[in-house]
């Protein structure tokens, strides 16, 4: 089937131009102007950007963890990214200790038969290479399977994880193989001492959570990752990087021409400790997420860093877990609330909002810290473009659209939303995934069968 996009403006990261989008099948066949109606089927695309579909490169989807299992699974999540414009996600499969990286990659791969509604592919946390690393190998076999990048997590002892050794051991094959490696970075040992001092003067509220996980721990972990990546010459991807400590670290590795790059999330730009966990009350359990919520005062670096490019990507970290009967679980204590919040859905409504509407970004740059970069960066060439010959994910974004993001009609299966009641203006009409409509004005329409796994290249995020 044929489907052509008219009347529109077509959005990527190094152009904007008026032209139509015909599609062929599950690819893009033309970008040009004045394309004849013909037989095709016609989408009027007047008044809105017709942009690659977003790339959301960090989230946890049916992901086990902090005694509980996150809450959206492949299809509830996968549908709400695909109501918010992201039309592909890099989701992480967790190696469990004494297991190998083949069973997790097994284990998420069944957790997406036959529920993903968008394209996914996954990032393997890496926590143990067995007896004197002696299954290092698996490493190239991940490569070879189209998963080049390696999760290493430096917060979590006792659960994920690693140290330095084992850090640098992947590092370096890592970097033989042209992969990428991800790292959590907080300082998770001085952290848990912290946390268990908080506890034993009674400080159990979510409040403490934040408190607890010091914006030093972070850039600490920031650099030493850094440095341990240079030593086995590896490219090396900060997740989630939340304040201006760490942001001074980075900087200095890429002034260094370090192959150094990283990502911030909505919520560390336009969520703070001030506004959301002032101290208060058991409802900030809803924003207990790590790295946790930052004084404000580090919100204007991260956006500057990301006009500048210094970061160069939004991802979402999309953990999400239910208010009444998951971060309960923590309510007498704050170490045991689940750690992650909800935002797949949100991503981009946020960062145009906040991003373009403001003037601190351009559409384009828009699009390329949420599609073109992560599909630069994770190795994926068919996406993150409108250009012929890429795979039609498409979203028709309408920058005149009101909108009131609310946990009452949101697609995520949380029972409540971290932008409860906010305003904002420009949102996603219609999204194509590979062709097919999965949303209509504004409504998913799409199927669990649609979504494939990808394979991702190995480019050592770009460097290569
Ligand atoms: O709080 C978070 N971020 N939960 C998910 C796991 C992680 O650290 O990314
Ligand atoms: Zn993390
Ligand atoms: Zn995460």
């Amino acid at each position: 089937m044929t489907t052509l996009i008219q009347n529109g403006t077509v959005l990527n990261a190094d152009s904007t131009t008026r032209a139509d989008v015909l599609i062929d099948g599950e690819t893009i066949l033309a970008v040009a102007a004045n394309i004849p109606a013909a037989n095709h089927q016609v989408i009027d695309a007047t008044n809105l950007l017709v942009m690659p579909g977003g790339i959301d490169v960090h989230t946890h989807l049916d992901m086990p963890f902090g005694g509980t299992v996150s809450a959206d699974d492949y299809f509830t999540g996968t549908r709400a990214a695909a109501v918010g414009g992201t039309t592909t996600v890099i989701d992480f499969a967790l190696q469990a200790r004494g297991h190998t990286m083949r069973e997790a990659l097994e284990i998420w791969r069944a957790k997406a038969a036959g529920k993903a509604c968008i394209d996914y592919s996954l990032h393997m946390a890496v926590t143990d290479l067995g007896p004197n690393n002696q299954n290092l190998a698996e490493l190239d076999q991940m490569v070879a399977e189209g998963i080049p990048s390696f999760k290493l997590f430096m917060a979590y002892p006792s659960v994920l994880m690693i140290d330095d050794g084992l850090m640098f051991k992947v590092m370096e094959r890592a970097a033989a193989l042209d992969a990428l490696c991800l790292i959590h970075a907080e300082n998770g040992s001085v952290i848990d001492i912290v946390v268990s001092e908080f506890l034993a003067r009674g400080e159990t509220a979510p409040h403490f959570h934040a408190l607890s996980r010091s914006p030093l721990a972070e850039a600490e972990a920031t650099h030493r990752a850094i440095a341990i990546a240079e030593m086995a010459g590896a490219s090396v991807y900060i997740v989630h990087l939340s304040n201006a400590d760490a942001l001074l670290a980075l900087h200095h590795a890429r002034q260094k021409g370090l192959r150094a790059l990283a990502e911030t999330c909505p919520q560390y730009l336009v969520l703070s400790l001030e506004d959301q966990m002032p101290g208060r009350s058991w409802d900030e359990a809803k924003y207990v997420f790590t790295p946790p919520l930052r004084e404000k005062k580090n919100q204007a670096p991260l956006w500057q860093a990301l006009a500048s490019g210094e970061l160069s990507v939004v991802s979402t970290d999309h953990c999400p877990f239910r208010f009444s009967d998951q971060k309960s679980l923590g309510k007498e204590d704050f170490s045991k609330i689940p750690n992650g919040g909800p935002g797949i859905e949100n991503r981009l409504q946020i960062l145009w909002h906040y991003g373009v509407n403001s003037g601190i970004l351009t559409p384009q740059q828009f699009v390329a810290l949420a599609s073109a970069e992560p599909a630069r960066i994770f190795g994926m060439p068919t996406k993150g473009a409108i250009a012929p010959g890429k795979d039609a994910d498409i979203l028709l974004w309408d920058p005149a659209a009101d909108y009131t993001i609310t946990a009452a009609t949101q697609s995520m299966a949380t029972d409540y939303n971290m932008f409860e009641g906010w305003q904002v203006r420009g949102n996603a009409k219609h999204v194509f995934s590979r062709g097919l409509q999965v949303v209509a004005d504004a409504k998913f329409i799409g199927n669990p069968n649609h979504g494939r796994f990808l394979k991702r290249q190995a480019n050592a995020g770009g460097f290569a």
